[in-house]
């Protein structure tokens, strides 16, 4: 889809890079030519994934622990990214979530959830932009977000909240620091299944051929599709965009909100039915008003 050298010498963060979303995001980075920026909790989990793209694709990853919810660790950490050199794009992937009724939530449970979603988010795209600031830099910020910043989730209440805010990080900043050349997007993917996120999400497989077949699109995402928008959004060519989010869901959220949506499973056979009653009905109104 896109040129081989489209992100040649753009130097790109991926939090939470070292599996899920955020590697296939820095493998498709790293394979258009960026230099690739990877950080995360597990040190050895990084080391794997750089190694196997060093073997697979010849593109040199780097990688350092970090974990997001402490603010002096992610600004010293993008403070030595800096002295390298400046970063050009930011993908705030890094996040933590389990499916719970909220009632038997503790404190300490929502906390898990906002101090790595919402408060870590924060930490590393302030860290980020005031360096682009101070060093007049252009830059493009990408957060992962979910379609419950439209619609709200139960039984993913710490998430959905912290996502929603980060929707409005989005909005706001991209206002805010518009002026210096940085724009912020989302993506609000629909179900792309990761060992990660399913092992939470969809522990007893929860989420299974029935929920994709509820989907228009009849199916999960792809994995690519995921890695095209993003690497679109990174790329110049396009820098009017800013301040959206982006649902890349096969229209699954919208299908869940209308009155009508439900209707899609019905054959040709039960609308040619629905039509006969319809006209039906309408004939008998006709007649009785004549
Ligand atoms: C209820 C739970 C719980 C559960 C943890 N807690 N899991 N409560 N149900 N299943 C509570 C604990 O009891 C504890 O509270 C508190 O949360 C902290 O638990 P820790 O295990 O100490 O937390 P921590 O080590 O910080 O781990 C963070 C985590 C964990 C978020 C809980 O799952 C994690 O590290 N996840 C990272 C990766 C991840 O989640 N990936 C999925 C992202 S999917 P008490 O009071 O008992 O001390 C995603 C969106 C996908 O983001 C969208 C798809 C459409």
């Amino acid at each position: 889809m896109f040129k081989d050298d489209l992100l040649k010498d753009k130097r790109i963060l991926v939090t939470g890079g070292g599996t899920g979303l955020g590697k296939e995001m820095a493998t498709h980075f790293a394979k258009h030519g960026a230099q690739v920026y990877i950080c995360g909790r597990r040190g050895n989990v990084l080391e794997d994934t750089a190694n196997e793209l060093k073997e697979k694709y010849g593109v040199d990853v780097k990688h350092e622990p970090l974990d997001i919810r402490s603010p002096q660790d992610v600004d010293d950490y993008i403070g030595r990214i800096f002295d390298e050199g400046p970063l050009d794009g930011l993908v705030n992937n890094a996040a933590g979530n389990f499916i719970s009724p909220t009632k038997d939530l503790s404190s300490r449970g929502f906390d898990a959830i906002a101090n790595i979603v919402f408060h870590g988010t924060f930490y590393v795209t302030h860290s980020v932009g005031k360096r682009w600031i101070e060093q007049k830099c252009k830059g493009s910020i990408i957060s992962i977000l979910a379609t419950w910043v439209w619609t709200g989730s139960a039984y993913v209440v710490p998430s959905a909240m912290s996502k929603t805010g980060l929707d409005a990080m989005t909005k706001s900043l991209a206002v805010e620091w518009g002026p210096y050349g940085i724009r912020l997007n989302s993506i609000a993917p629909g179900p792309f299944p990761t060992e990660g996120a399913w092992a939470r999400l969809s522990p007893k497989g929860d989420i299974s051929e029935d929920t994709y077949k509820a989907i228009p699109l009849g199916r999960a995402g792809k994995m690519e599709e995921l890695q095209n928008l993003a690497t679109f959004l990174m790329a110049d060519g396009c820098e009017y965009l800013t301040g959206q989010t982006i649902a890349l869901d096969g229209a699954q959220y919208l299908s869940g909100g209308g009155t009508f949506s439900n209707l899609s499973e019905l054959s040709d056979n039960d609308w040619s039915e629905i039509r006969d009653i319809i006209r039906k009905a309408n004939n008998k109104d006709k007649k009785n008003r004549s």
